[in-house]
Formats: structure tokens, sequence, C-alpha cells
């Protein structure tokens, strides 16, 4: 195989790969960074020693470049934005977005402009928008502050959203969806995921509904969907039901309404006002689906069980997602014997500071054979 040829298999990003299925043409320039193709991880422990009879699978997408689900949508509102001659973007963030527009905007060329909530991103994130150059504002509020702050100054410079109501994010996030199904060769019976902001929910639902050739009123709802639904040629023939899962302390579908001050150790998903209310609800509604609630403590748990027994380190945000299936596979609201897909939205190491809070799992002992024997045969 020549050298070429062989560089011909790469695996170039999610636009490159599902390009007939997106709103791009010939002349768009793709802004990537190879994100996509993400691992959906069979759950091999937690089911055996939980005594749960279900087929329970994670979609890891901290395994994405900048180690969150954001990278999805940012190709795609990056990559349009440099279309339309963008020079500079901005969004509100609780950490991921922020981290993924800062390198998606450094790889275009771009300023990224970020609004954060002041002390209540997790150090990873800021570093990341720190080293890729981003413009960071602290703002003294929280995330629904910095969107509303967001939406008002983009009538008044020249910069391009890249929040979730930008469409074009939908429309690279749903192919996480499309990557489920074509790997288990179906779509799941149940997909569970944290809802923040609820764009995500929201973008997978569009890709599990295209991917049955099938329109969905989510893909009518917003601005853009004149491009959408891309019905080809059915990837399988059923959609999942959808089930969001939220922070108690940040869960206004549960609430029925805004919560003015959202409060939950799992900042991702600290956020009273989802932007994308309308096509969540629809997601859920269309499916048959439900909005469920997990204490901060219950998420915490989880992220540990996953980590310590299945060596899967995901964000306390992401184990949202598992932990209300968890307790609803124990509850029979989701029957046994489902085929259950959960989606692990950010890697763990985004927030090293609540991982290792409260666990004293460091050891110090003399750089002496007898001393590390005797460490080893005391926790063995
Ligand atoms: N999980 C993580 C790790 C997140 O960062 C977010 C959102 C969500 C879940 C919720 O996704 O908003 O689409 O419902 N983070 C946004 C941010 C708000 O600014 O990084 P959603």
């Amino acid at each position: 195989m020549s050298a070429s040829s062989k560089r011909a298999a790469l695996y170039t990003g999610l636009i490159d790969r599902y390009r007939d299925r997106l709103p791009v043409s010939d002349s768009t320039p793709v802004i990537s960074l190879c994100e996509g193709d993400t691992p959906l991880i069979r759950l091999n422990n937690i089911p055996r020693e939980l005594d749960i009879d279900a087929e329970i699978y994670v979609k890891y997408e901290g395994l994405n470049p900048t180690a969150s689900f954001k990278d999805r949508g940012m190709t795609m509102a990056v990559s349009k934005a440099a279309e339309e001659g963008s020079r500079a973007i901005v969004c509100a963030s609780t950490g991921n977005t922020s981290a993924a527009a800062a390198a998606y905007a450094a790889r275009a060329g771009m300023t990224a402009f970020v609004l954060i909530p002041e002390g209540k991103i997790a150090m990873g994130k800021l570093a990341q928008a720190i080293a890729h150059g981003a413009v960071v504002l602290q703002i003294k509020g929280n995330f629904d502050d910095g969107m509303r702050l967001v939406k008002e100054v983009a009538g008044e410079a020249p910069v391009s959203i890249v929040n979730s109501i930008n469409p074009y994010r939908l429309q690279g996030q749903k192919t996480a969806a499309f990557e489920i199904v074509e790997a288990l060769g179906r779509a799941p019976d149940y997909h569970c995921i944290p809802v923040g902001n609820a764009g995500n929910i929201s973008g997978y639902w569009i890709g599990f509904s295209e991917a049955v050739g099938q329109t969905t009123a989510s893909c009518t709802l917003y601005e853009g969907a004149e491009n959408c639904p891309y019905l080809l040629e059915a990837m399988t023939d059923k959609r999942p039901v959808m089930v969001g899962y939220q922070a108690d302390g940040a869960a206004p579908f549960l609430r029925n309404e805004p919560v003015t001050s959202p409060e939950t150790l799992a900042t991702a998903i600290r956020i009273g006002n989802p932007q994308s209310w309308d096509l969540a609800h629809a997601a859920v509604n269309e499916s048959g689906g439900w909005f469920d609630e997990v204490s901060d403590e219950e998420l915490l748990a989880t992220q540990a069980m996953l980590a310590r027994r299945e060596g899967v380190f995901c964000e306390p945000a992401s184990a949202v997602s598992l932990c209300g299936t968890l307790r609803d596979l124990q509850s029979g609201k989701i029957p046994a014997g489902s085929l259950i897909t959960c989606t692990l939205t950010g890697h763990g190491l985004k927030d090293p500071d609540i991982a290792i809070r409260g666990r004293e799992a460091v050891e110090t002992v003399q750089a002496e054979l007898g001393a590390v024997k005797d460490a080893i045969l005391r926790n063995i």
C-alpha cells in the first residue's frame, strides 16, 4: 500500500464521515480535530454486581479531542462560521463549550470570546480555554446570565454565537446517534443522557430520527430547519425511548419552569433556564420517554463506581445518565432485558478536584523495598 492510499483511510472527523447527512457543501472549509468516532463500551462489572439484567453501553464522549461531546457541535458551528466569513466566535459556558470553542477557534485562526460563571467552572476546562488562547470573560453571574449576555452582544458586535442555539451545533451533535446505531446495528431500546442547556438530547433525537428516515417535530422547530432533515436511506427501523436526567438542584424540566438559582457540584449542568426547552420536550414526548433527577451524592457515587469498577472515568455531570439509568432499572421503570445506551458527556480529568475530594487515597512511604512491599501486602 502506498503512503497516500494508507492516508486515505485515516479518520478525518465527523463532517467528512457524515458529509451527506450534514448541511455542508464542497465550499465549506472543514475545521476539524478528528472529533467523533468515540467508543461505545459495554459495562461488564456493574450490572453483574448490582444483579441487573440489561445490556448497558456507555458512549464515552470524553475521548473527543477536547474531552467532551461539545467537539461534535463545534466542528460544525466553527466550519459554518468560517464559511460565512466570521473572524470571531462567542459563547456562554459552564466550561466544556468554552474549551471546545477555544480549540476550534485556534484551529480556524479566529478569536474565541468565552463567558464563564465566576468560580464555577472546573479547573481542567478553564486551563483549556486559556491554553488555546480564548479571551476568557469571567462574569459575576451564572450560566443563564452569560447566555442572556451572549444573545445581546451578538447584536452589537461582529461575533458568531456558538452555543447550541446555533442550529449547526445540533447538526454536529446528532452524529453521535448515527455512531450508536452503526455500532449496535440497531437503535437501543433506551437512550439516557444528562440534560443541562438541553442541546444534546435534542441533537440525539434528530440523529435517531434521521437514522430511521423519519422527521421529528424537533427538526422543524428551529431556525435553519429548511436544511433538515437529511432523510437518506434508513440505517435502522426504530428509535429509542429518550430519558433525560438532571441534578436535583438544577432540574427545571422536573419543576416544569426555570430555576433561578441552580446549584449542583456537577458544574457542567448548573443551568436553570435551558435554551432548547421545546426541542428537549419534543424528544421526550415523541419517544415516550421522561425526565428525572438525581442528587449530587448519587451522581458522585456513580462517577466513582464507574471509574473503580469499569475503568471509565467521566466527569460528575456525565455520571448523571448512568446514575438515573441504574435506579430506573432497579425500580423496573426500565424493563429488565433492555438494551440501553448512556452518554458520558465529558472526561473525568476535566474536574480532578471533585474526583479526589475527601479521598485518603495517597499513602507516602519510604523509598525502600521493605516499605513498598509492606504497603502492597497490607492492601492486597
Ligand atoms: N454534560 C457535560 C459534561 C456538559 O458540559 C454539558 C453542558 C452537559 C452534560 C449538558 O448538555 O447542555 O446539551 O444539555 N455543558 C455546556 C457548556 C452548557 O457550557 O459546556 P446540554
